[in-house]
């Protein structure tokens, strides 16, 4: 079928000299590792599962890794040079408040007493944490870039495999797909945006999803899970037969779901490690952590409840966007052009961590847009 092929690490994928290998690896450890893209080989990048992470002897990690810490190991990808040279998170922009960084600290102890972070209750967390310190991995499963745990999702920029004609691709849309998925597209008719077509492929050209959509003359082209495509190029000889781009759409590998509802609610992320913190409006959620019953101790902001809870009226309808204008209501508030200094509500409306906070690229600067 069209669909994705498993991404299983099946012996087939490697060279016949490592099979042997591999299969009393596979006895030893029966677990078989999956991983959703980008995190998984597209037509041009090599990333599978021994490739640049898990080496079979000699690994300098615990976990048959090849780098010795977590943190490492991504950065090995996540640097700008690297694999993943659009997403570099380096140790520099690990936070200290108030003085540098524009990151969530990482390589960091996890129990801090200046902030009375905890040990994460979430078994998957408390997993990975690693000699006592939050890693990437804590919060992120690595292999699973899949909707069910959330976050923001991305499409990337098309990137050339090819470079045959002057034609450009470009993405937009929001991703909706259940798992992360490479998206190749390739020029079968060749000429202008006017007349030329295109075929597109969720297997790195495997199979075909359709074939000779027209590339649609500046406007966009509908693929699939929310994904759009939009080709431009006006003089004849811009797409040429063979032509490739690829991208992705994907979701943030989140470990588990990031908080929604009220402070007692399941889905806690934030909520976990920083859950002395935790503070409500009034005194009914949690003992010591209402402003009505405060304990005295270090507390967030309220968080867990929607504008206006405490019927008092002193909360506007929307907040405000950088620029002064009230936010829309909903799941996109922008006003002011920039889509990272938005005070974004979780989707039951609750104010929550991440309403106030940034985890990576937060440089703290409301004029500025947060990129890598
Ligand atoms: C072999 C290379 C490689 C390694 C190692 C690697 N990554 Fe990635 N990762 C990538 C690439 C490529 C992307 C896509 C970057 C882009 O273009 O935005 C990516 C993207 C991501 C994303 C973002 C997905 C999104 O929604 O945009 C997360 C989160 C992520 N990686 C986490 C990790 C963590 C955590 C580790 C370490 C356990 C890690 N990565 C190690 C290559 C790697
Ligand atoms: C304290 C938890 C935490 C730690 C530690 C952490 N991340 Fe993240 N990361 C997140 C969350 C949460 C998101 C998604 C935010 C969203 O979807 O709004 C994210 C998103 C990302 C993204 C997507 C880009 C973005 O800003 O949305 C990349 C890439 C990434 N993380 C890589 C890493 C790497 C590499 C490390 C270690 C060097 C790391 N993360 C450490 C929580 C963490
Ligand atoms: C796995 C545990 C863990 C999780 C999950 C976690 N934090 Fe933290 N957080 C910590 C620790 C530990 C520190 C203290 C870091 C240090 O040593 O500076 C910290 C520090 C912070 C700081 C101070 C700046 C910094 O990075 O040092 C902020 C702000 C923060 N966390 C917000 C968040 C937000 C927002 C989330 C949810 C996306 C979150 N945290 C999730 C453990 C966690
Ligand atoms: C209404 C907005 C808002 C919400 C909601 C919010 N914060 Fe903050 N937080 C801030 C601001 C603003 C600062 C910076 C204050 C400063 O520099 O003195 C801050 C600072 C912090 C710090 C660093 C303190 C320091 O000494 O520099 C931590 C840790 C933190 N917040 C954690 C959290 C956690 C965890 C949550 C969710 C339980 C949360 N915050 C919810 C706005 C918010």
């Amino acid at each position: 079928m069209n669909n994705r092929r498993p991404r299983t690490c099946s012996p087939a994928r490697l060279p016949a000299v490592a099979v042997a290998v591999l299969g009393f690896h596979l006895l030893v450890a029966p677990a078989v590792l999956a991983a959703d893209p980008p995190h998984w080989y597209s037509t041009s990048l090599v990333i599978g599962c021994t490739e640049q992470c898990h080496s079979l002897h000699n690994a300098a990690g615990g976990g048959l890794t090849r780098a010795a810490g977590n943190a490492n190991l991504c950065q090995s990808c996540h640097n700008p040079s690297g694999l993943a040279d659009q997403a570099p998170i380096p140790s520099s922009a690990s936070a200290i408040p108030g003085f540098s960084g524009s990151s969530h600290a990482f390589g960091v102890p996890a129990v801090n007493g200046a902030y009375s972070t905890e040990r994460p209750l979430n078994t998957e967390m408390d997993l990975r944490i690693m000699g006592d310190n939050v890693v990437c991995s804590t919060c992120h499963d690595q292999h699973a870039g899949t909707s069910t745990q959330g976050g923001t999702p991305k499409i990337s920029t098309p990137e050339k495999v090819t470079s045959l004609g002057a034609g450009t691709a470009s993405s937009q849309g929001t991703f909706n797909g259940a798992l992360g998925v490479w998206y190749l597209l390739e020029i079968d008719g060749g000429g202008t945006q006017v007349d030329a077509t295109f075929r597109w492929s969720k297997d790195n050209g495997t199979s075909w999803m359709v074939q000779t959509v027209p590339v649609g003359n500046g406007s966009p082209v509908v693929l699939d899970s929310g994904v759009e495509v939009v080709f431009s190029g006006v003089n004849p000889g811009d797409f040429v037969v063979g032509e490739q781009w690829e991208f992705f759409g994907t979701w943030p590998f989140l470990r588990t779901n990031l908080d929604s509802g009220d402070i007692n609610s399941v889905d806690k992320f934030c909520r976990d490690c920083h859950r002395n913190w935790v503070m409500t409006h009034d005194t009914d959620l949690v003992a010591g952590g209402g402003v009505r019953n405060w304990d005295g101790n270090f507390k967030s902001h309220p968080v867990g409840v929607t504008l206006n809870a405490n019927g008092l009226a002193y909360d506007r309808a929307q907040p405000l966007d950088g620029n002064g204008q009230a936010q829309t209501a909903g799941a996109s508030p922008d006003v002011d052009g920039n889509p990272t200094n938005d005070l974004a509500f979780d989707s039951s409306g609750n104010v929550q961590c991440l309403s106030c906070h940034g985890v990576h690229y937060a440089d703290s600067n409301t004029a500025t847009v947060d990129a890598p």
